[in-house]
C-alpha cells in the first residue's frame, strides 16, 4: 500500500512537471495546488484567479483561449500549472506539450540545455518573446577547422602537416596557452646566464645527427605533461637525464624526477602554471633531486615531502645498481648556446640541450614534416614552451633543401612525429635558438662508481 502510494504520488509529481512546462510562467514556482483553492470556473471569470511569481495564474475556461484564438502560434498561456489536470482532468500527450528548444546542427536543443561546439558552450536561451536560439560562446579553440584544412591542402608548400588532436579537440586556445606549455620569461633568464666559449670548427659538424641514434638506450621517453603548465621542469629534468647516462656511459642512466622540481622547487616557481629555467637549474645545482621512481610523474601541484637536506637515501631513493651514490643528482652551472653551430657542437659533445621557443596556435596542430609558424591563427596569442634538441638534419623539399632541427615535444608520443617534431634550422623560428642551454652532470666517479662528484667542463 505504501509502495503504490509512493509510486502513485511519483507519477502525478511526473506529470504536474509535464504540465507546468506548458505554463509560462518560468522560474522555480511556489508548490501549488493553484485551481483547487479557487476552484474552476467556466467563461470568462477573473477571480478565478491564484498569485503567483509576482502575477496571476487562471483557472477559468477562458485562459486557454487567451493563446489559442487570439495568437494562434502562441503556445504558452497564464492558465495554472495545474489548469489542465485538475479542472480538465486531462493530461496533454507529451508531444503537445509546449517544451521549448532550439535546433542546433540538427539535433534538438531543450531550453537552457547546454552543448558543446569545439570549445564553446552553447545554451539554448529565449530571446524576444518566444523565440528560443542557440547563444555560443566565441572563443578561439586549439583545433580549428580552417588551420586544418588550408595547412592540409597544400602541405608541401607549407612544409608540414596538420592533425586534429582528440586530446585539444574541444579546449580553448587559451587554455592550450595557459596549461599546455610552462615556461616564464625567457628574456630573463637569458640576461643572466653565461655563454659557453668552446672552440671547435663550425665545418666540421655531421650534417645529420640524432642522439637516438648514437646514444642508444640513454636517451629519456617521450612524456606527456597534460593540462599542466610544467615544459620548464620536463624539459630540465629530461636534458640533465640524457645527460647523465651519456656521461656516465649507462652507469646512470637514470630518469630524473620533473615532479620534484614542480613540488620542491617553489620559490618563485608557479609549479603547474609555469616556471623560470634559471631558477630551475640553480635549485638543480644547489639542491639536487630525485628519480623518477622516487617521485613519479602526476602533472599536478602535489606537496614536497621531501626535506632538502637529505640526500638520496635519507629520501628513500634507490641509486642505479652498482653505483654507490648518497648525494641527490646535481649539475654544474647550467650555460647558454649564442647560435646555430654553438648547440651543433654541444649536442655532439655533451648530449640534447633545453631549448625554449614561441609557441603559436598553429603549432598545437602540427603532425609531420618540417614546422614553421604560419599565420593562418585569428589570434596572436602566444606562450613559450621549453623543448629538447636531440639532433638536426636537412631534407629536400618543394623550397629546396632545408636544414631542421630534432625536438623533443612534452605531448606524449601520439603528438608529431612520434612525440617529436622538426623545425626548420638556422633562422631562429619561433626563438628557438635565441634561448638554448645545457649543464654538466655530476655523475659518480666512473672507475670507483662511488660518490665522488666531479666537475668537467
Ligand atoms: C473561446 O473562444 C471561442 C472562439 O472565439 C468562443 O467561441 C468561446 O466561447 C471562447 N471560450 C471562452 C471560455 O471564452
Ligand atoms: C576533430 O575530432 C573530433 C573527435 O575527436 C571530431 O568530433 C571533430 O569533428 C574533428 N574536427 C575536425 C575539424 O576535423
Ligand atoms: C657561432 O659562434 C661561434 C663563436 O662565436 C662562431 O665560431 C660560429 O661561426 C658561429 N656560428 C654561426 C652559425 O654563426
Amino acid at each position: 500500500m505504501e509502495i503504490r502510494q509512493c509510486i502513485l504520488f511519483l507519477i502525478s509529481s511526473a506529470l504536474l512537471a509535464l504540465v507546468s512546462a506548458q505554463f509560462s510562467f518560468t522560474g522555480d514556482l511556489p508548490p501549488g495546488p493553484y485551481c483547487p483553492m479557487v476552484g474552476c470556473c467556466g467563461g470568462r471569470k477573473d477571480e478565478c484567479s491564484k498569485p503567483i511569481v509576482g502575477t496571476l495564474c487562471y483557472c477559468d475556461d477562458f485562459c486557454e483561449n487567451r493563446t489559442h484564438y487570439l495568437h494562434p502560434d502562441v503556445t504558452n498561456n497564464d492558465c495554472c500549472p495545474d489548469y489542465y489536470s485538475f479542472c480538465k482532468g486531462i493530461i496533454p500527450p507529451p508531444e503537445e506539450i509546449f517544451a521549448p528548444e532550439c535546433k542546433f546542427n540538427g539535433r534538438k536543443v531543450q531550453w537552457r540545455n547546454s552543448v558543446k561546439s569545439n570549445c564553446n558552450l552553447c545554451k539554448c536561451e529565449k530571446v524576444g518573446q518566444n523565440n528560443f536560439e542557440m547563444l555560443c560562446e566565441t572563443d578561439v579553440c586549439i583545433v580549428e577547422s580552417d588551420i586544418l584544412d588550408t595547412v592540409n591542402s597544400d602541405s608541401r608548400r607549407y612544409g608540414w602537416a596538420a592533425s586534429n588532436y582528440s586530446e585539444f579537440w574541444g579546449h580553448k586556445l587559451a587554455e592550450g596557452i595557459a596549461k599546455r606549455l610552462g615556461t616564464l620569461e625567457p628574456h630573463r633568464f637569458v640576461k643572466h646566464m653565461v655563454p659557453l666559449r668552446k672552440h671547435y670548427d663550425p665545418n666540421s659538424l655531421p650534417r645529420n645527427f640524432d642522439a637516438e641514434r648514437e646514444w642508444p638506450g640513454k636517451i629519456s621517453d617521450i612524456r606527456d605533461q597534460g593540462w599542466c603548465a610544467s615544459s620548464w621542469a620536463i624539459s630540465t629534468a629530461a636534458v640533465a637525464s640524457d645527460r647523465f647516462a651519456i656521461v656516465s656511459k649507462g652507469d646512470e642512466a637514470v630518469s630524473l624526477s620533473p615532479q620534484y622540481l614542480i613540488s620542491c622547487n617553489n620559490r618563485g616557481q608557479r609549479s603547474c602554471e609555469g616556471g623560470h629555467l634559471d631558477k630551475a637549474w640553480l635549485f638543480f645545482r644547489k639542491f639536487g633531486i630525485v628519480d623518477e621512481n622516487c617521485f613519479p610523474y602526476t602533472g599536478q601541484e602535489e606537496t614536497c615531502r621531501f626535506p632538502r637536506k637529505y640526500n638520496l637515501i635519507q629520501s628513500g631513493c634507490v641509486p642505479p645498481f652498482g653505483v654507490n651514490r648518497k648525494e641527490k643528482y646535481k649539475v654544474a652551472p647550467a650555460y647558454r648556446l649564442r647560435n646555430e653551430t654553438d648547440i651543433m657542437n654541444d649536442i655532439i659533445k655533451s648530449g640534447p640541450v633545453q631549448a625554449t621557443m614561441k609557441v603559436y596556435h598553429d603549432f598545437f596542430l602540427y603532425k609531420s614534416g618540417i614546422y614553421r609558424h604560419t599565420d593562418l591563427s585569428s589570434q596572436d596569442r602566444t606562450g613559450y614552451h621549453s623543448v629538447k634538441i636531440i639532433g638536426w638534419g636537412d631534407e629536400y623539399t618543394e623550397n629546396g633543401v632545408e636544414k631542421y632541427w630534432k625536438v623533443a615535444n612534452s605531448w606524449g608520443r601520439a603528438w608529431g612525429e612520434n612525440g617529436y617534431f622538426r623545425i626548420i634550422r638556422g633562422v631562429n623560428e619561433c626563438d628557438i635558438e635565441s634561448f638554448v642551454l645545457g649543464a654538466w652532470p655530476l655523475t659518480v666517479d666512473p672507475n670507483t662508481k662511488n660518490d665522488v662528484l666531479k666537475k668537467k667542463k
